[in-house]
């Protein structure tokens, strides 16, 4: 790193007291806070029930939640708290490690495995956004693993153990997703995600003196699969809903659930990919972790063959591998024209 160049978020704008002129957006894009809707939420479905004579209804549950919002809740989700806690807590601490401890992790390079990064794609956006992220590989695990900061000692280890529970949970969540579309249980585990693979991020937003003129994240829509996202007990996170943005207020040990793009193209446009965004405050730092499901970079994407109708429902998008679409996602920056759109027939 050349001279003073601070490239992370948290060394440049601790205790300034205005936003830097690069992280300002122009006002026709900015938050209007006021606006946002606080006293309503997204389902939260019980996964208590799930595996057993009840589990009809949980599915409708979850159904009904992916067609009406494209995000839900989940509680008895089968992550034990201490798995939870034991993230959230080795997450605080990486990004209170010293600068220098952080920056062995740094790359701005997108197609990187491991890696520290800032905002969202510095090497092609225009406006920076509020953001340091740790984002990671992991699955297949062992492939990954001696890649992840060694520092704080625990990281591996509880990072590790998190992957493994998540990973239980999201692919039950996509069998009651396939069953909810009348699909078979196994349809998108075994057939439509190739081996699959797993990333994960660990979102750090510093306290921010402005927060009406820039994003933590602005608003996007997921590339992958699905989503699960833990976040701390800081609220940031606004869903898209009848053109109105909603804040998801945060319940203690409880995932967010969202349909990312892959969900889309397989449900044949019944299922959305809906934007959401994070932004930031002036009080207190906020940390969130999505945990982000995927085909693994060779699986050929396409609308489920059982969802098509040459006539009444023709297939929407042509088939793709996920790594053309991964590609172009990094590429494109975040913005609110999905990149669905470019895969389109
Ligand atoms: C993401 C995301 C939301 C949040 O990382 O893709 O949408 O609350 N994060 O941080
Ligand atoms: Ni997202």
């Amino acid at each position: 790193m050349a001279g003073t160049m601070k490239p992370l978020l948290t060394d440049i704008v601790s205790g300034v007291s205005s936003v830097p002129p690069n992280f300002i957006r122009p006002e026709s894009d900015r938050p209007n806070l006021h606006q946002v809707i606080s006293d309503q939420s997204i389902p939260v479905v019980d996964l208590l029930h799930l595996d057993g004579p009840h589990r009809p209804s949980v599915v409708k549950a979850i159904g009904q939640a992916c067609l009406n919002y494209g995000f839900f809740q989940v509680k008895n989700h089968g992550v034990p708290n201490e798995v939870i806690d034991k993230m959230m807590h080795v997450s605080k601490e990486f990004f209170h490690l010293p600068e220098s401890e952080r920056l062995k992790n740094y790359s701005d390079d997108p197609m990187k495995t491991t890696r520290l990064s800032t905002s969202f794609n510095v090497r092609t956006e225009n406006v920076s956004s509020w953001r340091d992220y740790l984002r990671l590989h992991c699955y297949p695990l062992e492939d990954y693993v001696h890649e992840w900061p060694t520092n704080p000692p625990s990281f591996r280890e509880d990072t590790g153990e998190y992957c493994k529970n998540t990973r239980k949970l999201a692919r039950r969540l996509l069998e009651a997703i396939s069953e909810s579309l009348e699909l078979k249980r196994d349809y998108i585990n075994s057939a439509a995600l190739g081996k699959h693979a797993q990333h994960m991020a660990i979102n750090y937003y510093p306290p921010c003196p402005e927060p009406e003129l820039t994003y933590g994240l602005p608003g996007h829509a997921d590339p992958n699969a699905i989503t699960i996202l833990l976040q701390d007990n800081v609220p940031g996170l606004q869903v898209l809903k009848d053109g109105k943005w909603i804040a998801v207020n945060p319940i203690p040990y409880t995932f967010i659930v969202n349909i990312g793009d892959q969900i889309q193209v397989l449900s044949n446009d019944r299922y959305k990919s809906v934007l959401h965004r994070a932004v930031v405050n002036c009080k207190e730092e906020r940390i969130s972790i999505p945990t982000f499901y995927c085909p693994s970079p060779g699986a050929v994407m396409q609308p489920a063959p059982q969802l098509i109708d040459p006539v009444r429902r023709p297939p929407l998008y042509r088939n793709f591998t996920y790594s053309e679409y991964y590609d172009k996602f990094w590429k494109r920056g975040l913005n609110a024209e999905t990149c669905l759109d470019m895969f389109k027939i």
